[in-house]
């Protein structure tokens, strides 16, 4: 049955083990990893926020306080900066409050997988459609990608998923949708499988950290038994949804996704986002430009 309740609710899955950033996340979180000076969980934020997002539950983990500590209020180094002065460094620091109550910490207490993380999180979540979020994606674009999604949602109901295509040869790095009507931005979803070696990818359509999901997907996880690498997956208890409730949707969502999860992505979107900073382009840019010349002429 389509559900179309207001999305305000929003699960942030950040208990997994970030090995892929060892040994940086030995002692820090994957998601206080900055791109220049902005932690990657802060863009999330602001996306959830713009998208009309009230309740943040964080799904964490031993070892993730300092990410605990990064939404607390930090009085002292107010009172500081108003006393030196620095009225923009206040302003910036203060457009990261979040109000109280608004967050809710639930422990994930053994990485079992993103399904898991999520399906921990059933309490908070009541009988209305919630989306969930993974910072590790992050979007550049002029509508926030979440909010994109929440007003196509406002339209289908049901679940929704962001897609992008990618080549033929990566769909066994992502979950991959079977399409069984392509409407342009949206298709609708006849199946979904997690990271299909290329030859069984039924699409290259790849989903992306952004769900608006319906509650009836908490009852799916609590069945569900570990899939793809061993762990509890998402895209399994979606699958499931299909099977049961047919209202499935991939949405071709506009902007560019940078997968902050992987080296590669996230040195990506470091340069990327320093050169759409005014404060930054024409240093950095100078400087890229010099050194990959000087790559080239070593070369
Ligand atoms: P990843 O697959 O990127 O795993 O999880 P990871 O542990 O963060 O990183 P690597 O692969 O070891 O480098 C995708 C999202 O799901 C969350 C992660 O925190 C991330 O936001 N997740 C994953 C959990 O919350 N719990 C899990 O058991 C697994």
């Amino acid at each position: 049955m389509a559900n179309r309740g207001k999305v305000t609710k929003a699960i942030f899955p950040v208990a997994g083990l970030g090995t892929r950033f060892l040994p940086a996340t030995k002692s820090i979180p994957k998601e206080i990893l900055t791109l220049v000076d902005r932690p990657l969980i802060q863009y999330a934020i602001d996306e959830a926020r713009a998208a009309g997002i009230r309740e943040f539950i964080f799904v964490t983990a031993r070892g993730k306080s300092a990410l605990e500590d990064y939404f607390d209020h930090a009085p002292g180094l107010e009172s500081s900066l108003r006393r030196a002065g620095k009225d923009e460094m206040l302003e910036t620091l203060r457009k990261t409050n979040m109000e109280s109550g608004a967050i809710a910490y639930i422990r994930q207490h053994r990485a079992l997988g993103l399904g898991h993380a999520v399906w921990c999180a059933r309490n908070l979540i009541g009988d209305a459609p919630f989306a969930v979020m993974l910072p590790d994606d992050v979007i550049a674009s002029q509508k926030p990608c979440l909010q994109q999604m929440i007003e196509s949602h406002a339209e289908t109901g049901g679940n929704m998923v962001a897609v992008m295509e990618v080549a033929k040869s990566q769909t066994s790095s992502y979950g991959i949708v079977d399409v069984k009507e392509d409407m342009g931005a949206l298709v609708s979803v006849r199946g979904m499988v997690e990271k299909p070696e290329t030859s069984a990818a039924p699409s290259n359509l790849a989903v992306i950290g952004r769900y608006i999901l319906n509650p009836s997907i908490m009852r799916h996880l609590g069945r569900m038994k570990p899939g793809a690498v061993g762990e509890i997956q998402l895209t399994d208890a979606i699958a499931t949804e299909i099977t049961e409730a047919d209202n499935v949707y991939g949405y071709r969502f506009s902007g560019k996704r940078y997968d902050c999860g992987t080296k590669a992505g996230y040195l990506q979107a470091t340069v990327a986002f320093a050169l759409a900073r005014p404060d930054l382009a024409d240093e950095f840019g100078d400087f890229l430009s010099t050194i990959v010349a000087a790559k080239d002429a070593a070369q």
